[in-house]
């Protein structure tokens, strides 16, 4: 990756994201109110998706961060991934950071068939996601219903990009990507609470699997004052859910 493929620090209850916004303010020398992007955090695989004039050329994974797999010819199955961009105004070179994931329904139907035919199936949508896209013949990821939903940008040449994060993200769809339409920007941390437990309450009954919300400082002048440590932004955090539990016979 020309630009590191960065992980997310995590918080796992509300007086860990209050530490997270004063830890903020302390480094912004600033107790104005900041404003943050929301995102459920998808369950899927990291990909990463370099388009050069507004035309597809390289799918990969994450990886190590640095150096992930070439998964373009399956990456070009998937229906919601544009091989061409739509519109006008992107930049010459562009880099889209995203999840590839298996819808809820379309990993249950999947599965299903397989029973009906014994062959193979996935523990989760997860797992089918990540042995889909690790398939050499990419006949077969197009036979499987993935999607990829877009969260962030690399590599950005030859144009320029909105200020905020949540305006990319807008760009990003005008152009063809699909985004997440249960974000939302907020301000302040109490806020950032309600949405969490807004969330937390519709989980079940989403189409898909998260395993918790994203929250980014939106603005991208904040963002830079901000910087990263070690392989994560300061600028983000994952708040996890707890862990689902379940019961088994042992
Ligand atoms: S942002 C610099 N946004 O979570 C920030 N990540 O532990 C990089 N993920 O590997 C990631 N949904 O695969 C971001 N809305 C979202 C996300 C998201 C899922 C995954 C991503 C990443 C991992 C970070």
């Amino acid at each position: 990756h020309e630009l590191p493929m960065l992980s997310l620090d995590n918080a796992f209850n509300a007086d860990e994201m209050k530490e997270f916004e004063r830890r903020l303010q302390d480094r912004l020398k600033s107790r104005e109110p900041i404003e943050y992007a929301c995102e459920p955090k998808l369950d899927g695989i990291a990909a990463s998706l370099l388009y050069r004039n507004g035309v597809l050329e390289r799918g990969a994974t994450r990886g190590d961060g640095s150096t992930g797999e070439d998964i373009t010819h399956n990456i070009r199955t998937i229906p919601s991934i544009p091989l061409r961009l739509m519109g006008s105004g992107y930049p010459d070179v562009l880099e889209v950071r995203g999840e590839v994931y298996m819808p809820r329904e379309g990993f249950e139907a999947m599965n299903d068939a397989a029973r009906k035919t014994g062959s193979k199936v996935f523990v989760n949508p997860r797992n089918a996601a990540a042995g889909t896209l690790r398939q050499l013949d990419p006949r077969i990821a197009a036979s499987r219903p993935l999607e990829m939903c877009c969260y962030s940008v690399g590599l950005v040449e030859g144009g320029e990009l909105p200020a905020r994060h949540a305006e990319i993200l807008q760009k990003l769809n005008s152009w063809g990507l699909r985004i997440n339409a249960d974000s939302a920007v907020v301000e302040g941390i109490a806020a950032c609470d309600d949405y969490y437990q807004r969330l937390a309450q519709r989980r079940n009954g989403l189409a898909y699997d998260i395993d918790g919300i994203v929250f980014k400082v939106n603005s991208l002048d904040l963002q830079v004052k901000l910087g990263f440590v070690s392989r994560a932004p300061r600028w983000a955090i994952a708040r996890k859910f707890p862990a689902q539990e379940e019961v088994t016979r042992l």
